[in-house]
């Protein structure tokens, strides 16, 4: 495969390989890339720079993803599953892939290799979003691996959409151990 298509995290076979089952820790790539988290806030910061939205529109990202975190948000249609992209709560919604794939393709660089899941660089770019907009900064516990499917229905029924009820809302939040506070400030 072209290395390339390697860096970009709409396809299938970008998913980080050799990371068994443990607990997700904010220092997960401390000694494998030291260079990952300083190379993706740099292009976060780029990315608001020049389009302030892109901040919230990371966040967006990575909360639309996150009714799974597994980054299968990214993924395009293939012949074997529709995406989550077109689905219902996400279409017209969601952007910002592009900027996902520019620091994909900058870390592997930094890495030198495909060290970064995709999952975590949409939970870190929000995170770095929140801090770029002058919110305050959090630890991001790391080590999510990428997801290799996507179900367009799974993405229909469990994001919440805009035209929610305030009843529904509450409780798809709260499925995800979110507040109401929570939504309000999501
Ligand atoms: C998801 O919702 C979209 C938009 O309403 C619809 O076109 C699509 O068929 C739905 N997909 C599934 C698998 O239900």
């Amino acid at each position: 495969m072209a290395p390339s298509s390697l860096a970009r995290c709409s396809f299938v076979a970008a998913f980080v390989a050799a990371i068994g089952a443990q607990p997700l820790d904010p220092h997960f790539y401390d000694k494998a890339c030291p260079a990952a988290l300083p190379t993706l806030k740099r292009i976060v910061e780029e990315a608001v720079a020049v389009d302030p939205r892109m901040g919230a529109s990371l966040l967006l990202l990575h909360f639309h993803d996150c009714f799974g975190c597994d980054g299968s948000i990214l993924l395009d249609d293939t012949p074997l599953f529709t995406g989550e992209k077109k689905a219902a709560p996400n279409v017209n919604s969601v952007r910002g892939f592009e900027v996902i794939d520019r620091i994909k393709a900058a870390v592997n660089d930094a890495c030198r290799g495909n060290v970064v899941s995709c999952a975590d660089i949409v939970a870190v770019a929000a995170r770095d979003s929140v801090v770029a907009l002058g919110g305050p900064s959090y630890d991001v516990p790391l080590g999510r691996r990428d997801a290799r499917t996507a179900s367009q229905a799974a993405a229909n029924a469990s994001i919440p959409a805009p035209t929610s009820s305030l009843a529904r809302l509450a409780s798809s939040f709260a499925s995800r151990g979110l507040s109401v506070a929570d939504l309000v400030a999501l």
